[in-house]
């Protein structure tokens, strides 16, 4: 079992996860957008969105998320049970707006600028909050004190049968972590983030440094204001993606964007080959098969699906998981008492199989420090595929199980892999051009911030 050795860390600056000499903030208000990737093509299919239904804004309290599901569904089916999604059918975040009066709704004009820094930095967790998360538990709190942010893990959030270890749970919180360094240089704070240990607070899992003299006026690179911006509008969608070829030079700048965020300790493997993809989406089987065949697993899951009407401020509701208002109310009982894996498995293998690409994210070493390095590669990636209106999936069961994770390892030619230590797949990705789907909810900043 990884036990973690986190007293050994030594610092990371984090600026280093955007080489190059930092900028002044003035460049970022009015920095060019980064070209899209996006070819004409690929424009063209999004264009076609247009008033089909599927570009419509979702509510947490409506169905309209769902209805957008649908089409999509049926824009799937439509192409004769293949799995794939009409290229019509394309989310466009050019569009987007996040939801209106929900923690999403966090425009840089309401950043308190001029404050004390310990109230900058309160606003700056309002971004950190809008991280993914293993089955949107976010596990995570804020300590702000009068120069520093202290992240420390929530274990009362853990997953004990899915993440033992609280592996995912880390690299969820190195997720809110990097939200929280973008933030930071977004509004001119200069962060020095330490991954050492804070005596007596096993779940300290980092500090930011915060300076925001003018002498050390941090700020975002043009790409790097991208990702910031992509924050409020990233999430993740479950449904199979069109068969449209992802942009050139995508498959770069997701790496590019990952590998800096990881300093290093995060390798990302991307898969586009068919013969790849389909090996990966075949350990995904296995392992849905025998997760789902584990009742603890099942009961696990149901406790944090919600229906879609549900007020509960986390967990996933039936909608992000493509579901109808009738379905999400029964969907917590059925999972808890039928073991589907059958059918889970042979949906995951077509959707693996039919993605255009699989990314997956490894360490050389299994430790606590690493699980949080992963998490900002991670947040980076997702943000940077947003920023392209590129959707973003898990995959991540093989990693969830030790054999499977060592064959998975293997696949990677990563040699003995868990065995060995050689390399560790710790997150697999699916990514592609997905439709629009409805944010999650988000507990507020206020309800994270701790003493
Ligand atoms: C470490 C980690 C592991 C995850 N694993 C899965 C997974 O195996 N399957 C899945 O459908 N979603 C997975 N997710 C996505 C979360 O369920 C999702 O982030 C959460 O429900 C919040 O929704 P959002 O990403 O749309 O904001 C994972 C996210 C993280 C950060």
């Amino acid at each position: 079992m990884p036990t973690g050795d986190s007293n050994k860390k030594p610092d990371v600056p984090a600026a280093a996860s955007a080489p190059g000499p930092a900028r002044r903030s003035p460049r970022v208000k009015g920095a060019p957008a980064m070209p899209s990737l996006l070819n004409v093509e690929q424009r063209a299919a999004i264009e076609r969105t247009a008033g089909d239904g599927t570009t419509r804004r979702p509510s947490l309290d409506s169905d309209a998320g769902t209805e957008a599901n649908r089409g999509a569904a049926g824009a799937a089916k439509r192409r004769g049970g293949v799995v794939g999604l009409d290229p019509g059918a394309i989310w466009d975040p050019r569009s987007e707006r996040p939801p209106a009066d929900t923690p999403w709704d966090v425009p840089a004009t309401s950043f308190p600028r001029g404050s004390a820094l310990e109230l900058k930095l309160a606003a700056c967790v309002r971004y950190a909050v809008l991280a993914p998360s293993s089955h949107n538990t976010q596990p995570w709190k804020f300590r702000v004190m009068r120069d520093r942010v202290v992240l420390l893990a929530d274990r009362t959030r853990a997953l004990p049968v899915c993440d033992p270890h609280d592996r995912e749970l880390t690299i969820s919180c190195g997720c809110a972590l990097q939200h929280l360094l973008l933030a930071m240089r977004r509004f001119g704070i200069s962060p020095r983030l330490s991954l050492r240990a804070v005596k007596g607070e096993p779940d300290a899992l980092a500090t930011v440094v915060a300076d925001d003299s003018p002498r050390h006026e941090a700020s975002l690179r043009s790409d790097e204001l991208r990702l910031f911006e992509a924050i409020a509008i990233r999430r993740t969608c479950r449904h199979p993606f069109a068969d449209v070829p992802l942009p050139a030079g995508f498959a770069d700048a997701i790496s590019a964007a990952g590998t800096a965020a990881g300093h290093g300790h995060v390798s990302i493997a991307l898969l586009g080959d068919r013969l790849s993809r389909e090996r990966v989406g075949n350990l995904v089987a296995e392992a849905d098969m025998v997760q789902f065949a584990d009742k603890r697993f099942r009961r696990e899951l149901a406790l944090w699906m919600h229906r879609n009407r549900s007020r509960q401020p986390d967990g996933i509701p039936g909608y992000a998981m493509g579901m109808g208002e009738l379905a999400s109310l029964v969907a917590p009982l059925v999972v808890r008492t039928f073991d589907m894996g059958k059918g889970r498995a042979a949906k995951d293998e077509e959707l693996a199989r039919h993605s255009p690409l699989l990314a997956v994210l490894s360490t050389r070493r299994d430790e606590p420090k690493e699980w949080l390095l992963t998490g900002m590669a991670l947040a980076n990636v997702l943000l940077r595929a947003a920023a392209e209106g590129v959707a973003a999936s898990y995959l991540n069961q093989p990693c969830e199980l030790d054999l499977m994770r060592e064959k998975l390892a293997r696949l990677l030619g990563g040699g003995a892999g868990v065995g060995g230590g050689t390399l560790w797949p710790q997150i697999v990705l699916r990514l592609g051009f997905g439709p629009r789907v409805a944010h999650t909810p988000r507990r507020p900043a206020e309800d994270v911030i701790v003493q």
